[in-house]
């Protein structure tokens, strides 16, 4: 029993259950089309909500502190660096059109 309870104690963060909350899907618009980020497949393919959410998922969106903060990275440059540092590992898209797409930029801030 005692070593049942240890084994417990011993599992892995990643290992406890973390509940995919927040929204499914996230569309960015840019002036290189629009980024559609499918946030519920990267929960499942992850796993660890900590790799993306560094400071912890109770801070909430990225845009809460980067691009308002002073003196921290820029939203646009630390979402570039997470996402295409991971897709060099993992084998997801690192071209441009793999994430933007082209087609969709009529919903771009372009101008902006
Ligand atoms: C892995 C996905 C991914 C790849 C690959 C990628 N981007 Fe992005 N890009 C994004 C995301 C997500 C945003 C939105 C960030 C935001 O809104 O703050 C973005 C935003 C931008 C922006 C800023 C928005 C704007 O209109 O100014 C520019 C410029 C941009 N990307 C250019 C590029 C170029 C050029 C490439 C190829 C060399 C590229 N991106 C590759 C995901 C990607
Ligand atoms: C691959 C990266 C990644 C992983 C893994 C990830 N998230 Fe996110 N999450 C994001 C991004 C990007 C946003 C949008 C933030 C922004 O645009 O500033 C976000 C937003 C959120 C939000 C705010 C959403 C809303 O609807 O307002 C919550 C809550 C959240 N994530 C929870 C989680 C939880 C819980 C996990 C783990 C089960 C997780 N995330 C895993 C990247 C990730
Ligand atoms: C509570 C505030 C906060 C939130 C929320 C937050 N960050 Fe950060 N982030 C920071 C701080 C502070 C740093 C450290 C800056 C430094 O080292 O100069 C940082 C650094 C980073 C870096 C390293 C940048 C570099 O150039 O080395 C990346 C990438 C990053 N954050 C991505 C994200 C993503 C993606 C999200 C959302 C899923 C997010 N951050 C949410 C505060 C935050
Ligand atoms: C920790 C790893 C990781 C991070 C961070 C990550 N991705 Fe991914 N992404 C993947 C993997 C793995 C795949 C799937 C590769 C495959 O199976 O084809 C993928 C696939 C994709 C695809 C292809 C369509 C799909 O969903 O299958 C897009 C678009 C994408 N990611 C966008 C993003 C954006 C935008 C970000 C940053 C906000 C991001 N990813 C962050 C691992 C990651």
């Amino acid at each position: 029993m005692f070593r049942l309870l240890l084994l417990l104690l011993l599992l892995p963060a990643p290992l406890m259950a973390q509940e995919n909350t927040g929204r499914e899907v996230f569309d960015y618009a840019s002036r290189w089309g629009m980024v559609t980020f499918n946030h519920r497949e990267h929960q499942q393919r992850v796993g660890d909500c900590l790799i993306c959410h560094h400071e912890g998922v109770e801070m909430g969106v990225c845009s809460n502190c980067h691009g308002v903060i002073p003196g921290l990275p820029q939203h646009k440059d630390v979402l570039h660096k997470k996402c295409i540092n991971c897709h060099w590992k993992k084998s997801g898209p690192t071209d441009c059109a793999g994430c933007h797409d082209p087609e969709r930029l009529d919903e771009s801030v372009y101008g902006d």
